[in-house]
Order: C-alpha cells, then sequence, then structure tokens
C-alpha cells in the first residue's frame, strides 16, 4: 500500500467518529462517548502496530514503539475539537505520527526483522487540548506537566454543571490521581507536534511544512454581566438594569482595544440568562478570548476591556465579575531543536520558521521538555470550522518530514 493509500485508509477509519451530519464538522468533546470512541481507535492503531498503550492519570494516551523509558522521542497531538470544529486541528498530528512510525519501521526493517530505533519513539494522544468542555485549554498536558492544579481541575464544571471529576468517573477513569507526572515526564527526551497550520503563512512563502519559533501569549476570561430579570413589555427603559447593554459594549470594546493595540480579542461564546425573547435577561456570561504578541500588550488590552465594561456596567446598574479562566504566557520552543528541525528539513522543503496564534500542547509541555512543532500548510487558512482542511500531498509531505525527524531523533 502506497503512503497515500494509507492516510486515506487510516483518515476515513477516524472520519465518522464525532462527525455533525449537518455541518460537516466535529463535535469531540472530552469525557464523552464521541471521547471515548476516539480512544478506543487510538488504542486500536496502537494495538495493530504492537505497541503498547499506557493511559496516564491524567487522561493522557501513549503508545510506545520500544521499552517506555528515558530519551524517548514523542509525537502527537490531540483528538478532541471545538464546537463544529474542522477534521485537521489535532487528528492530522496524531495520524501522521503512527504513520511516519510505519514507514521508518518499514525503513528498519532488515529482511522480516523489524529493527528498533536507538530511543523508544510514542506517540501522544493529549486529553481535552480545545477545553470546550470544561473551559481550560490543554487540560491533558497542563495536569502532565504541575501547570493546573489537580483539585482545581477536578472541581472544573461544564455548561450542565457536571463537574471534570464526575465526567471522567462517568467515562471510567478515576480522577483522584490527576496531577504532575514525574515519572511520564522524566522518559520525554524531545516532543515534537505535527499540526495543520491555522493561517496562511506557508501559503504566501510558499512552503508546504514549516517549523515553530513562538506562540503567542493568549488567555480566556469569562465575564459575567448580573442585572436584573423583568418584563420586556412592561419595564421602563430607564427602571432597566440588562446585562446585554454592558455585554455588547464589551464586545466592541475588545475589538477596538486590540486593534488599537495590533493584538486579537474574540467573544465567540455567549449565555444569556434566563433567555426569554419577551424578559429582560437576569444574567450575561460572555467568555473573551485574547492573544497578543508580547504579555504586557496582552495584559493592557484585557485590562482596558474589562475597564471600560465596568464603566458601562455601572451606568446600568449591573454587576461585573472577571473570572481568569486561564493563561498561557509566550513560549519560546527549544531554539537547538528547532534549528535542528530546521536543518534535517531545509534541503529538501524549505521549513521556514514560523510564530503560532493558536495554542498548543507542544506549548504547555515546552516548559518542562525540549519540544518543537512542525506545521503543515492550509491552503485557506480556514480552522476552528469544518472548512479547516490540508492538501493531501501536503499532509504526505507533512509524514515524511516527521519520519525524518523522528530518525534523526531516535535512530
Ligand atoms: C487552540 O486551538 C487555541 O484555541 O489556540
Ligand atoms: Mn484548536
Ligand atoms: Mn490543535
Amino acid at each position: 500500500m502506497t503512503l497515500e493509500e494509507s492516510f486515506r485508509r487510516l483518515w476515513h477509519e477516524l472520519e465518522p467518529i464525532g462527525r455533525n451530519q449537518l455541518t460537516g464538522g466535529y463535535d469531540r468533546f472530552a469525557w464523552t462517548p464521541v471521547d471515548d470512541e476516539l480512544r478506543g481507535w487510538f488504542r486500536a492503531q496502537a494495538e495493530q502496530r504492537d505497541m503498547a498503550v499506557v493511559d496516564d492519570r491524567n487522561g493522557n494516551q501513549w503508545a510506545w514503539w520500544g521499552e517506555p523509558g528515558p530519551g524517548a522521542i514523542v509525537t502527537g497531538s490531540h483528538l478532541d475539537s471545538v464546537p463544529d470544529g474542522g477534521a485537521y486541528d489535532g487528528p492530522l498530528g496524531v495520524v501522521s505520527a503512527f504513520l511516519a512510525i510505519d514507514e521508518l519501521r518499514a525503513e528498519l526493517r532488515v529482511g522480516r526483522q523489524s529493527v528498533a530505533p536507538a530511543r523508544p519513539i510514542a506517540v501522544v494522544r493529549f486529553a481535552d487540548e480545545e477545553g470546550t468542555r470544561f473551559g481550560v485549554a490543554c487540560i491533558g498536558s497542563r495536569l502532565l506537566t504541575g501547570a493546573l492544579e489537580p483539585e482545581r481541575a477536578r472541581g472544573l464544571r461544564d455548561a450542565d454543571g457536571v463537574t471534570l471529576a464526575d465526567a471522567m468517573r462517568a467515562a471510567g477513569t478515576a480522577p483522584e490521581h490527576l496531577g504532575r507526572d514525574d515519572e511520564a515526564l522524566a522518559r520525554i527526551g524531545a516532543f515534537v507536534e505535527l499540526h495543520v497550520e491555522q493561517g496562511r503563512a506557508l501559503v504566501d512563502v510558499p512552503a508546504p511544512v514549516g517549523v515553530a519559533t513562538i506562540v503567542r501569549p493568549h488567555g480566556r476570561w469569562r465575564l459575567s454581566f448580573r442585572g436584573e430579570a423583568n418584563h420586556a413589555g412592561t419595564t421602563r427603559l430607564a427602571d432597566r438594569h440588562d446585562p446585554t447593554l454592558p455585554f455588547a459594549f464589551a464586545v466592541q470594546a475588545a475589538r477596538a482595544a486590540a486593534e488599537a493595540a495590533g493584538a486579537l480579542a474574540t467573544i465567540g461564546k455567549v449565555r444569556v440568562e434566563p433567555g426569554g425573547t419577551n424578559a429582560i435577561a437576569a444574567e450575561v456570561h460572555a467568555w473573551l478570548d485574547a492573544r497578543a504578541p508580547d504579555d504586557a500588550a496582552l495584559r493592557s488590552i484585557v485590562a482596558k476591556i474589562v475597564t471600560r465594561a465596568e464603566r458601562c456596567a455601572d451606568q446600568h446598574g449591573v454587576t461585573l465579575e472577571v473570572v481568569k479562566e486561564s493563561y498561557t504566557p509566550v513560549v519560546e520552543f527549544d531554539p537547538s531543536l528547532r534549528d535542528r528541525l530546521r536543518k534535517i528539513l531545509c534541503a529538501r522543503l524549505g521549513a521556514p520558521a514560523l510564530a503560532s496564534g493558536a495554542g498548543h500542547d507542544a506549548g504547555i509541555l515546552a516548559a518542562v521538555v525540549p519540544s518543537a512543532m512542525l506545521f503543515v500548510r492550509n491552503p485557506t487558512g480556514a480552522s476552528h470550522t469544518p472548512a479547516e482542511t490540508a492538501e493531501l500531498d501536503d499532509c504526505i509531505t507533512g509524514v515524511r518530514a516527521l519520519r525524518a525527524v523522528l530518525e534523526d531523533l531516535a535512530c
């Protein structure tokens, strides 16, 4: 079977899991039956390759080629999605990891005998990267590295009030053992995550594959505006405490602050309570996602947005509570690993260096172990939407690039 055929086959196996039949997008959320199917798919892929599967204490899955041990070269990504997400964000890294191992194995085979690489290689599938269900991004990798307190993680609630601890229990995983896993971390010599690009930088170069330099700082804040519910047809405007007004103002303030600072700010998720057409809302909960070129700029735009929203809330007799749900400071990937990857790939692919505006598990791991990322060209730049895509040829180039990297680092 050619690599193209193998890629198509693996992709088609994964394709139906969590697919929204109406939109063609994906709803793959942590600790749900769909997540369980993804877990099963990962396990089956590992077993087909005689790789030992380990589910760690934090819900991450590892598939090992060779004895798990120190100095391992680890690759992989995540399989969960944002609501109505694309097919490539996450899964491309996991599928490419298994195929890169297939390629390397075929190359290392002597006669019928498969020769193991000098260092063990593992494929990892991190739990809950998007943070769609419980609000915090990269929960699996944050717990693994100690960037998220287990007590806080266990108490995170989804939109129905279900805690992460209960969701894990319902999925058959004990939440009591969450937390930094020094044993697992000690095995990682280097982590390389392949990911679809989520912008158009590689289209502009042009190049099929790039290497990450940094992840720009980003975070999520919940803004809860609390006013007073009342009748939409009988309450005079002057008597209202309508939380939708400062909320709407906050959306505009976010855009203005981001524009002025060369940053990005988005309110893409809102809950209006109780949500009656003919009633003034009692509460509006809005989630602000903000990203900037540096930490100081990010702090400054968020402070500006909050100050303006508070002022407006005050004018309407509405209170505003602001909760920082997650924050990732600027990440610089290991320069020597990055340069090594570029050297391996440069001659054939150009492999330009590029910054990431999106967060990744590799960005979380970078604080603890040498980490790097490969990006595969995205022809439209669309991401977090069903329109997200990549050309088959570029995906194949990505697999070959990852194979070359694994060979260089592990053999
Ligand atoms: C992850 O995709 C993010 O939100 O940056
Ligand atoms: Mn994503
Ligand atoms: Mn991703």
